[in-house]
Parts: structure tokens; sequence; C-alpha cells
């Protein structure tokens, strides 16, 4: 298995060396990718997989309706772009190659639109370093609309995702990536969820009618800024979620966003983290540390403009998992523009603004634990809870510019190990729990079922056989490569709770 991983790599690493050498450009009559400038740095580079996404150095495929992007990503080469013209494509995505630029055709105001008909699960899926996704429409996928597993040095932007599923932009596991220019409503649980990534951006995107708008979940280094986050049930949160491989959410900083009327009922899957956000919530810090709040409108929310809890108060039980610190710490509240926030709190706020005799309105909340906080004139706002936060020194954010990167970096080097747990935690956990039905059946039941055999889940996964009448059919997992389809099932027998 690990030399048949090697002579993946090094296939790859060949591939993308010959390509490197050749010029493909002189002989495609279509105009080459913009070559975004975040990325300059190693297009000279021998190594394409520590490529910069967008940066195109070989063969340009175009694709026009009725045929397939799939195939097309099939025969593609890393540093290889892949024109998607208007029209309609009813297919999921599957990239699983380093340095794929996947491109829609703008034409007249003509989109090429990606339609999972309320019947397939994800729309574009890549494991791939430097993949960049541009210009889709996606709609009436029921999972994901773009998702990435471990792959680095992403760049994900000016795509709309339109009531698909329920996670509309879903970097996991991902380094140094840019999220900018999406348009997402619609989507039931986070619509941008930035989810155990490092160094990452998030601007100028809209996000409306979505339970959260922006999540960023489990991640260190993210801006988020300038953008437009309204009538989600949440805005923007930044979550330490306990029960991840990824025990920090850190170093967030939340700025020049307009956050709006995040009113909106909750219409989560019940059970799920966001299930639990109350509507009316604007900002929302969940036991994040070193987050950062600057310069944003936070108007009209009605339960409260900034909400910042641990985990008792937000109702997260965390006691399997002890190693995931339950408070809020080191936040920095500077300069915002609130108002009108708080007029229809829940009834927990409610009971603890009548113990406060606090005036109509709520802007900011700070519930239960969390030491080393900081706030900037608390006077301008209508609060609760902030008497143990200190005044902030005079401080503003002004020279961080981005979270990215100068410099792509390296693909992660994942084990076996870390392979099957991402996997796990990214793909599976969606439909098993431990102990509980979800969609699918307990993983207590599976491995009961499957002690010791592994390779029995492999071949399940691989192509599932429809088995019980009470639940619908496993999707079959083939997209994942056969070396993470093994790490997954030999994973999954090994989860305790
Ligand atoms: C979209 C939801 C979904 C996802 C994602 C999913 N499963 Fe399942 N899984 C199901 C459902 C539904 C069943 C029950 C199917 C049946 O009984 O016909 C099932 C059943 C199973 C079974 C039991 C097979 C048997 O012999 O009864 C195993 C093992 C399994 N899944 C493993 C996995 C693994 C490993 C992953 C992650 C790679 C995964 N599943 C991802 C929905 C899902």
């Amino acid at each position: 298995m690990k030399i048949a991983l090697r002579l993946f790599v090094l296939l790859i690493t060949l591939a993308g060396g010959v390509y490197l050498g050749k010029v493909f450009f002189g002989r495609s009559t279509s105009i080459p990718a913009p070559m975004p400038n975040y990325f300059k740095a190693s297009s000279s580079s021998a190594d394409s997989s520590a490529m910069g996404a967008g940066v195109v150095t070989g063969r340009t495929f175009n694709i026009k309706p009725g045929q397939s992007i799939q195939e097309a990503v099939g025969k593609a080469k890393p540093g290889d772009l892949i024109r998607i013209f208007p029209g309609v494509y009813h297919e999921t995505v599957y990239v699983d190659k380093d340095n794929i630029s996947i491109q829609g055709v703008i034409d007249g105001g003509e989109w090429p639109v990606l339609d999972g008909e309320k019947k397939l699960n994800d729309a574009v899926l890549y494991s791939g370093n430097g993949v960049l996704v541009e210009n889709l429409k996606i709609t009436n996928y029921k999972g994901n609309g773009i998702m990435g597993q471990a792959g680095n040095n992403y760049i994900i932007r000016n795509n709309w995702i339109v009531g698909s599923g329920v996670y509309g932009i879903f970097p996991q596991f991902g380094k140094n990536g840019l999220v900018e220019r999406n348009i997402l409503t619609g989507i039931e649980d986070a619509a941008i969820y930035i989810g155990m990534c490092d160094n990452v951006d998030v601007r100028f995107n809209e996000v409306y009618g979505n339970v959260a708008g922006i999540e960023i979940e489990n991640s260190r280094h993210a801006l988020v800024e300038f953008n437009y986050a309204h009538n989600n049930t949440g805005g923007i949160l930044a979550f330490l979620t306990p029960g991840l491989p990824i025990k920090t959410c850190a170093d967030v900083i939340i700025r020049n966003n307009y956050v709006y009327n995040n009113n909106t009922k909750n219409f989560g899957a019940v059970g799920s983290t966001v299930s639990h956000i109350p509507k009316g919530t604007g900002v929302l810090v969940m036991a994040a540390d070193d987050v950062t709040i600057e310069n944003n409108i936070i108007f009209g929310n009605t339960n409260s403009g900034i909400t910042i809890t641990d985990y008792a108060f937000a109702g997260i039980n965390h006691a399997n998992d002890p190693d995931s610190d339950p408070y809020p710490d080191r936040l920095t509240l500077l300069d915002n523009f609130m108002d009108n926030n708080g007029t229809d709190p829940i009834d927990e706020v409610k009971v603890l603004k009548k113990a406060t005799f606090a005036k109509p309105g709520l802007d900011i909340i700070a519930a239960g634990g969390g030491n080393g906080n900081c706030i900037v004139n608390p006077d301008r706002y209508i609060t609760i809870g902030l008497s143990k936060y200190a005044s902030c020194p005079p401080h503003d954010t002004h020279l961080v510019t981005s979270y990215m990167l100068d410099k792509p970096v390296r693909p992660r080097a994942t084990t076996d190990l870390e392979k099957g747990k991402m996997t796990y935690y990214g793909v599976c956990s969606g439909c098993h729990s431990y102990n509980t039905r979800l969609i699918g059946p307990p993983v207590s039941v599976i491995q009961a079922m499957y002690k010791g055999n592994a390779k029995g889940i492999y071949d399940f996964i691989t192509k599932p056989t429809h088995k019980r009448d009470d639940y619908p059919e496993m999707p079959p997992q083939n997209y994942l490569s056969e070396e993470t389809r093994k790490a997954v099932a030999d994973f999954i027998l090994t989860v305790q709770k």
C-alpha cells in the first residue's frame, strides 16, 4: 500500500515535470486563465505540487454542454486548465491531482451551471494541491458545493452557490487558501466553512439565507474581511468544535464586514452544531482564542450583535474531548459600529438581561468563562457579561493585509492514520456517528459487524449494496483513492465515542 502511494506520487511528479518542460500555450485558441497575483513565486519550480493555484503551464481543455468535466479532469495533468462553457452539467467533479484549474467561462452573462438535481451529493471535490475553482454556478446538490480535503494553496472565487446542500464552500484541512467574491445562499449548515485550515483569507463574499454565513472552525490564521453576511441565522462565526482531530481555533481577524439582520429561523439539521445557533446572531465566537473583531458594521441582529460563549453556555458537551479548551481567551474587541441589535433575544439572554437591568437591545454578550479578553470603548455598546474584560491597549490590525503565505506551501505529508482520520471526520461522520443513528447506522454497529475485517468495509464503501430497508442506500466512496479507502476502513474500526 505504501509502495502504491509512492508510485502514485512519483507519477504525478514525473507527469508534472514533463508538462512543465513543454510549452502548450501556442496551440490553444482559448484565452489562458488570468494568473492570480497571489502566487508568483514558483511557476518555474520543477515540483508541481508546490505550485500555486491558477498557474497554468500545460494544456487547455474546453468543455461544452454534453461533454463531461470529469473526463477532462481524468486526462488532465498538473498545470492544465479546464474551461467550462455556459450550459448545464449534471455531474460531480473529483480532482485528485495537483495544480488543476477549473474555470467557468462566462459569456454574455451566461454561466456554466452544475446542477445536482437534488440527486448528486457534491459538485466539486478536490484533494489535490494548488487547485483553482472559479466562475461556476452550483445548485441543487445535497452535500457540498465545493469541498477540499487536505489540498493546500487553493483558490475558490467568483462562484454562485444556490440552494445546494449542507456546506457551500468547504476547504477542509488545507493550508494557504483564498475564498473570495463568492455568493452563497440557501445552505443548511455553513455557507463558507473553513474547517481545520491554516492561513486563509475569506473576503468580498456575500452570504445570505443560510444557517451559518461564514464559519471558521478549528482553524488558525484566518482573515475574514469585507464580507456581507445578512439574513442568515448567524452571520460570522469562529468556533472551536470538540471532537475533531485539530484542537485549536486561534488567530482569527474579523474585520470590515457588514453583518446585517441575521434573523432567519434556524433550519439546520437536528443535532448539528449549527442547529444550536439562535436566530438573530450577528457574530458568534465559541471557545476560539485570539480573535480580533474590528471595524465591522453589525446591525439589526435580533438576538445579539456579538456573542462570545464557552461550551457550557452554548450547550455543547465536550466531556469526550478534554483536549478542547472550552473557553474563549484573549479576544480583542476593537471599534465596531453596532446598533439595533438584541431587540428580541432568546429566553436565556432575556433572563440575563433582567438580572442586569440593562437597557433594551443587546450589542455584545459574553457568557461563561474566558481569560485575557479586552474591549475598546465598552460604553458605546449595550453589553452583558463584560465586567471582566480589560480595556484594550492601543492596537489595530492594519499591518495584517493577508494571512496567505508569500509562497505556496508543500503538500501536507499525510500518514495513513491521518488520512483515515481526516476522511472519517470529513466524509463519513456526516452520516455516521458513534452511537446514534444519523443517515447511516451507528459506528458501534459497524464495528461489531466488521470486527477485524477492514477489507470488508473497504469493499462495501467502494461498491455499497442496499442492505437495510429502513435506511437509504449509501453513496459509493470510490472517488476516494484506494489508499484513502483503505485508511478510512482501518480508522473507522478504531473510533471510540
Ligand atoms: C451520505 C451518507 C453516508 C456517508 C457520507 C457515508 N455513509 Fe456509510 N452508510 C450510509 C447508509 C445510509 C448506510 C446504510 C446502507 C444500507 O443499509 O443499505 C451506510 C452503511 C455503512 C456501512 C455498513 C455496511 C453493511 O454491511 O451494513 C459501513 C461499513 C459504512 N457505511 C461505512 C462508511 C464509511 C467508512 C464512510 C466514509 C468513507 C461512510 N460510510 C460514509 C450512509 C453514508
